[in-house]
């Protein structure tokens, strides 16, 4: 049996199979071991909050995972999947069609409406325009900006940018949702906002990997993982999860109608 097969027949139900995964950046003079023999396993449908100080690893684990960049050694599965094995074309596919993707800055076209926004990765996939557009009105109306597809980027609220990159990231209709530090740039309520749309969709199926440095944020998971000089040095369950949607209520209301 290859490495690979013996992989995810150990985790029958998993999509991410991370077997000792290590990146190792070659700067010349000197080698970054960003990641020393990473091994974890993601089931389909969790939710997981990755932590750990600055250079722990998180990022590049992401990009790993999110198949933007490869380990140096070890395997990584996504949905049995042996990506490591692939070529440009076969995973730029992949990503396209199983993973959505949110960051800390939002990275939305400035002179770009909500709507076009979203419909940005529909053009690289099989799907026809109307189609697309057809998507991308409800990928909006499902993270609640029905109302502001028409509107730039610098008409929005951060949180609301944050949404439209959510939609963008939903848009395909992806398996995985990986989100680095998604309320890095927000305020505490509007993070909180972010982690309700976060349990609502995972609710739905969606398995979701969050980087956050807040451990409020980290508790709206499911699963927290904590990385150390790149390792996973801790990985626990999350023992009293908060619904988001309760601590909303409890906090101050802002108007930003
Ligand atoms: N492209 C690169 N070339 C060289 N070294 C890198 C590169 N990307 C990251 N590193 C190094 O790898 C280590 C891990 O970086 P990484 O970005 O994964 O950390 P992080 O946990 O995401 O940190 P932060 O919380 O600050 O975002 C750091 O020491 C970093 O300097
Ligand atoms: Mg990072």
């Amino acid at each position: 049996m290859t490495e690979a097969a013996a992989a995810t027949e150990a985790d029958p139900g998993a999509v991410i199979v991370a077997r000792e995964v290590s990146k190792t950046y070659d700067l010349g003079e000197t080698k970054v071991h960003a990641l020393r023999g990473v091994s974890v396993s993601i089931a389909a449908g969790d939710f997981v909050a990755i932590m750990g100080a600055s250079g722990s690893g998180k990022s590049t684990f992401m990009n790993i995972l999110g198949c933007l960049d490869r380990p140096t050694a070890g395997t990584y599965l996504l949905d049995g999947i042996d990506v490591t094995t692939l070529g440009k074309r076969q995973i730029a596919g992949i990503r396209n069609q199983k993973l959505g993707f949110v960051f800390q800055g939002f990275n939305l076209l400035a002179r770009t409406s909500a709507l076009e926004n979203v419909l940005l990765p529909t053009l690289y996939a099989p799907v026809e325009k109307t189609e697309g557009i057809r998507r991308a009105q409800s990928s909006l109306e499902l993270v609640g900006l029905a109302d502001r597809t028409h509107h730039f980027p610098s008409q929005l609220s951060g949180g609301q940018q944050q949404r439209v990159a959510i939609a963008r990231a939903l848009v395909n209709l992806p398996s995985i949702l990986l989100a680095d530090e998604p309320t890095g740039n927000l305020d505490s309520r509007t993070s909180v906002e972010i982690m309700e749309l976060f349990q609502v969709l995972n609710d739905k199926g969606l398995t979701i990997v969050l980087v956050t440095h807040e451990p409020d944020i980290s508790q709206f998971a499911r699963r927290v993982l904590v990385f150390r000089d790149g390792k996973i040095r801790k990985d626990d369950p999350v023992q009293v999860r908060p619904r988001a949607r309760e601590v909303l209520q409890a906090l101050p209301a802002v108007d930003d109608d």
